[in-house]
């Protein structure tokens, strides 16, 4: 009996530690926003939140920046799962 708990405390700590890890692997929208972003789009340039840009033509601006202007390209620092949890926070999702 006192094997079947000990096992039992094993697989639950065993399965919250992995659980922890993934979880400090993942970099929320907000934060990836307040970051990267936030510098500007909270000041001189447009506001982002609640956008009403499509997801392809937002992707493409930050993946790619707007030439002539203050918008750079993020294409080297961020993967398009980054990209689209910044989208998912802007619009509120
Ligand atoms: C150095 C300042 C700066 C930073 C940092 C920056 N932007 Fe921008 N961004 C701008 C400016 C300025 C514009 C407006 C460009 C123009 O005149 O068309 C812009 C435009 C945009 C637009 C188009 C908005 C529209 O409605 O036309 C999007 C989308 C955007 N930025 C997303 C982002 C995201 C996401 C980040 C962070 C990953 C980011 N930007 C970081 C300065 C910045």
């Amino acid at each position: 009996m006192k094997k079947i708990i000990k096992l039992f405390l094993y697989t639950t700590s065993a399965v919250f530690f992995l659980a922890s890890l993934s979880n400090s692997n993942e970099i929320s929208g907000e934060n990836l926003f307040n970051r990267n972003c936030a510098a500007c789009h909270k000041k001189t340039a447009p506001n982002l939140l609640g956008t009403t840009l499509d997801y392809n033509v937002f992707k493409s601006i930050v993946l790619n920046g707007r030439s002539g202007t203050m918008m750079g390209s993020f294409k080297s620092k961020f993967s398009e799962h980054e990209v689209k949890s910044i989208y998912s926070f802007l619009r509120g999702k």
